[in-house]
């Protein structure tokens, strides 16, 4: 959480500074500040509230500076104040530093430099780093560029986890940047380099990145930038061109993020499938480096993820298990990490990650291979943490997400992870190959249904006008329906702020059916043809309680006791998922609207936690 900027080249640092923050601001939006050299002193303008607050200081039009760095704060430690917005500055005023991350021995620190006399401002983890800074660099002797040294040692003492941008006033001419399990991107040009958080905040501006690695510094220069590990040994880093293009990271006409992204779901599916599914041929992930082998030692997979990425690894179980019978369990990274999981060489792990940065997810991965399992990443990110660290990575292609509420990014995991269990089924021939071919033909077919799905907008509009005022919903499912209703549970309450639970349909008359009342919303997802008939059962008898119903179905349904039916074109139910979700995300969406709230930045949430 927390997005952070730098720029030094031959332009104005400020106007490239406050357009990256804007694009950061999913990852947090209670303050913000920026800092730049000019006329050989740091001037730092910080204010609580959002980057547009920040903008209408009248001071930033008289900064001409080349060099700056800036954030965008979602508060961890300290509530959102001007005082502790970053930039941090030492007491000195030589050092200003942005943070993202968390300094877990942050009262020892400040323990220590309140020892040496340094007084702190604010009530965050970050202000201990500045001042550690002029610390090392006025009282330890340094050979070589005192100023890296300083920064070294300085983040040597922290424990947590950081993406650190530094500039000093005593040394104008650069920018020091490190990493540990937060991330940070370096675009390059020849007379200018950018930092940021990630890589749509400064994508118009370059398509060459450095991606760099937890512990490594890099020194950056308006025309070059250099890199050290953590002995600062100087290394070369190879740099890498991105294809996204940069208005794929902009509205394009739609009013909000997460609209554009619900509709850019069709293309993100076709992109995601690209050459990996064809038909009369076998799945190809054989560039992924799985072999045939070690696939027929497997025993156990565990899908291990975070929300949304939790709940298509739901949908991905069953698939696996389905077409693989290797038996497949699914596991929130948060609670996996601390449950001491019974993992070997035989076990296969999936992380699934959109931004690749989930501090929970990436423990969890770390802890897998430490226990000797295989692990691989899934993640729309290029060259983000999760897919260096696992033995294996595969993308999904769904283009950048901005919006905090997950959508394309949950459809394309789906989709990935059934094309992923086909490769495994074809290669264990554990599912007879018609089966797999209509399989494959159903998935090529998602794109032009999933259009179909769309031309429902207004009809789902029309409903959330209805119930935009509602307090709770219900979400009911069985088997894939019972996976996609938690997803859609989440969307609804991450956005529209309504209480929601969803439950497997069955599970309802054992105790969550007494919240049932006259003209409660509930929402069935009806899509498998063999449980269809149990979970109308199960509607039936909270409608029999005066409840209020939408249905999202393929299955022809004759009952005409449902207030409201969306149709949906019908599929395999393994990859049903990938067309019911999409009513449900387009209701949150629009019941949000209805509520006058800000859909693509919702409240006390952030894109890509990074913090546990
Ligand atoms: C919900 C949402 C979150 C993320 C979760 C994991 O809409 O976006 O639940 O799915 O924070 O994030 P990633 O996939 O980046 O690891």
């Amino acid at each position: 959480m927390c997005g952070i900027v730098g720029y030094i080249g031959d332009k104005k640092a400020t106007p490239i500074l406050i357009n990256g923050l804007l694009s950061l601001e999913y990852r947090g939006y209670d303050s913000a500040g920026i800092a730049v050299i000019q006329n050989n002193e740091i001037c730092t303008f910080k204010d609580k509230g959002r980057v547009a607050n920040l903008q209408k200081a009248p001071e930033l039009n008289n900064l001409t500076s080349n060099i700056g760095i800036a954030h965008t704060r979602w508060a961890t430690h300290g509530k959102p104040s001007k005082e502790n917005s970053h930039p941090h500055l030492d007491n000195s005023n030589n050092f200003a530093v942005v943070h993202n991350g968390i300094i877990e021995n942050y009262n020892e620190l400040k323990e220590f430099l309140s020892s040496k006399g340094y007084k702190f401002l604010s009530e965050t983890d970050t202000e201990v780093i500045p001042n550690l800074i002029h610390y090392y660099y006025t009282n330890e002797i340094f050979e070589g560029d005192k100023f890296l040294q300083a920064v070294k040692v300085a983040t040597n003492k922290l424990k947590g986890s950081y993406a650190i941008e530094v500039i000093s006033k005593l040394h104008p001419d650069r920018i020091i940047v490190v990493r540990k399990d937060s991330p940070l991107v370096i675009g390059t040009k020849a007379t200018e380099n950018f930092i940021a958080s990630d890589i749509p905040a400064i994508l118009s501006y370059t398509k060459d990145f450095y991606l760099l690695d937890d512990y490594e510094y890099a020194v950056v220069y308006k025309d070059h930038v250099q890199f050290f590990d953590n002995t600062l040994s100087e290394h070369s880093k190879p740099v890498k061109n991105i294809e996204w293009d940069a208005t794929s990271a902009e509205k394009n006409g739609y009013e909000d993020y997460m609209l554009k992204e619900i509709y850019e779901q069709p293309n993100a599916i076709l992109e995601t499938i690209g050459t990996r599914l064809k038909l009369g041929e076998n799945c190809c992930f054989d560039d992924i480096g799985i072999t045939k082998e070690y696939l027929q030692k497997i025993n156990k997979i565990y899908i291990v993820a975070c929300g949304t990425a939790m709940h298509a690894g739901l949908v991905g179980k069953v698939a696996l298990e389905k077409l693989t019978h290797i038996p497949t369990e699914v596991d929130i990274a948060s609670e996996f990490r601390y449950r001491d999981p019974i993992l070997n060489e035989k076990t296969l792990c999936i992380f699934i990650s959109q931004s690749g940065e989930t501090a929970d997810t990436i423990a969890a991965l770390k802890l897998s291979k430490s226990k000797g399992a295989k692990t691989l990443a899934i993640s729309n990110v290029v060259g983000s943490s999760i897919t260096r660290e696992a033995d294996y990575s595969i993308y999904t292609h769904a283009g950048p997400e901005i919006a905090v509420a997950s959508t394309k990014a949950y459809t394309s995991q789906i989709v990935l992870l059934i094309i992923l269990a086909i490769y495994f089924a074809e290669n264990l021939q554990s599912t007879n190959s018609s089966v797999l071919n209509n399989l494959k033909n159903d998935i090529l077919d998602l794109p032009t249904k999933l259009e179909t799905v769309l031309t429902e907008t207004e009809n789902i509009k029309d409903f959330a006008k209805k119930v935009y005022n509602e307090t709770d919903m219900y979400f009911l499912g069985r088997g894939t329906d019972y996976a996609v209703s938690m997803e859609g549970s989440l969307k609804l309450k991450e956005i529209s702020y309504i209480h929601s639970e969803s439950y497997a349909a069955g599970e309802l008359k054992h105790g969550p059916i007494a919240l049932i009342e006259n003209g409660v919303t509930v929402i069935g997802i009806l899509t498998n043809p063999d449980l269809v008939e149990k979970t109308i059962s199960n509607i039936q008898e909270v409608v029999s309680r005066g409840a209020k119903t939408l249905i999202i179905t393929n299955q022809n349904i004759t009952n005409n006791n449902f207030d409201f039916v969306i149709d949906i074109p019908e599929t395999n139910n393994l990859i049903s998922p990938i067309l019911s979700i999409v009513p449900l995300q387009l209701l949150a969406y629009y019941i949000s609207k209805y509520k006058g709230l800000d859909v693509d930045k919702p409240r006390n949430l952030a894109k890509s936690v990074t913090v546990e």
